[in-house]
């Protein structure tokens, strides 16, 4: 089984908040780079055989701004690369400007069967504050047109803003939950190193929630969408039965996907063997790699058992789910119970912050304080 990532490294403008891999140019090398992407696909493609393909996912970046002809030219070669299951889902990350709301239908028509919309926030003050070049009205009717045009919809919105108030963010989140369809991500932001918001918020010109506020603006967030019937699935990810992302559970899940275009990561099996695929990031470098090699791929790893073990309870307790045991050893090749810290683990329990039987899992309180957690529960 295998999900495939495409990774488009181009935006019109840096949002001062973002740390991913996204660059602004003067003109977008539309033909360039959707040339080399199926280069690419077409040498991963390669090694990989026709293995089963569950999900593909457009990411970046903003790769809205492709042409809808390279989204519908990738999809093609991945559907004869692989084995496309009967219900292949197939996610393009949008941004709500007008220019790319004018090109949904082209994007269900290349395709494209799922869409998430970066909205961030319904508030024109907060939208201007993070750097955003929509405003809200343009987010809505953008939301409205893409309900009507693909069978599956979410959004992203950011949330613990600087000022925000817990009144002011349960009233925007109803405000949201009203527009939602059968999904939704929920980010608190991160001030994320490099970027504009660091030095602002190094400045003290920024200020973040307290961690009281930042921790009932996420009790909020839970109650609020579960009232609405979409559940948490992940620390950040909401949906209703069913409706959850299956290409971020391959992730979360610690399953083989594979990722091509400029840094972009995969975890690939091999018979025994699961290689850690990483790609140049700067994309005119990943660009002249793929054109000389095929491929711009930079070196490759084998992931240790340990390593293993480590990245799939990052991952896996991330989700409400948890981890099951019996698969978490056929990958990793370690026994849970010898990959994480037993007195620890008591301690996490007795707390109601740990559940484990045939699956470890996290409680909802246990996921809020996961990031202080997992330092000491994995060995
Ligand atoms: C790849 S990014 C952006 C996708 C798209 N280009 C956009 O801007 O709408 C995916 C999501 O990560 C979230 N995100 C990015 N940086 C963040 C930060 N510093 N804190 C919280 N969420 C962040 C945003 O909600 C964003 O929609
Ligand atoms: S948030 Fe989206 S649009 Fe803004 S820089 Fe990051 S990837 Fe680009």
């Amino acid at each position: 089984m295998l999900a495939l990532y495409v990774h488009w490294p181009f935006c019109l403008q840096k949002c001062p908040y973002c740390d991913f891999n996204s660059h602004v140019r003067e003109a977008i090398p539309q033909a360039r780079f959707a040339h080399l992407l199926r280069q690419e696909l077409a040498w991963e493609a390669q090694r990989l055989g026709r293995r089963p393909l569950t999900s593909i996912f457009f990411g970046g970046g903003t790769p809205s701004l492709m042409d809808p002809e390279t989204v519908a030219t990738l999809i093609g070669d991945a559907r004869r690369h692989f084995a496309p299951e009967a219900e292949l889902e197939i996610t393009l990350e949008a941004n709500p400007t007008s220019v790319e709301a004018g090109k949904l239908i082209a994007f269900r028509d290349a395709g494209i069967n799922r869409l998430s919309l970066g909205v961030q926030s319904l508030e024109d003050a907060s939208l201007l504050a993070l750097g955003r070049a929509h405003s809200a009205a343009e987010a809505i009717a953008a939301l409205e047109a893409a309900r009507k045009i693909f069978p599956r919809l979410s959004f992203d919105l950011i949330y613990a803003r600087p000022g925000q108030s817990l009144a002011a963010w349960q009233q925007e989140l109803h405000r949201a939950l009203a527009l939602a369809a059968d999904h939704l991500s929920l980010y608190q932001l991160t001030i994320e190193p490099g970027t504009a918001f660091e030095a602002r918020h190094r400045s003290g010109e920024i200020v973040l929630p307290d961690e009281d506020l930042a921790a009932a603006l996420y009790e909020a967030t839970g109650e609020a969408a579960a009232a609405h019937g979409l559940h948490q699935y992940e620390i950040s990810n909401y949906a209703a039965p069913g409706a959850e992302s299956r290409h971020n559970l391959a992730y979360w899940r610690y399953r083989d996907y594979a990722g091509i275009g400029p840094g972009a990561h995969g975890r690939l099996s091999f018979g025994p063997r699961l290689v850690a695929t990483r790609r140049h990031r700067a994309p005119e470098i990943w660009a002249g790699r793929v054109e000389r090699d095929g491929h711009g791929s930079t070196a490759e790893e084998d992931i240790s058992p340990e390593n293993r073990a480590r990245e799939a309870l990052l991952m896996g307790l991330r989700l409400r789910e948890g981890i099951d045991r019996t698969e978490f050893e056929q990958r990793t090749t370690i026994a849970l119970d010898d990959a994480i810290d037993p007195a620890m683990l008591i301690a996490c329990i007795d707390a109601g912050y740990l559940q484990a039987g045939t699956r470890l899992r996290a409680t909802p309180e246990g996921l809020r304080r996961l990031d202080a957690i997992l330092p000491r529960l994995v060995k």
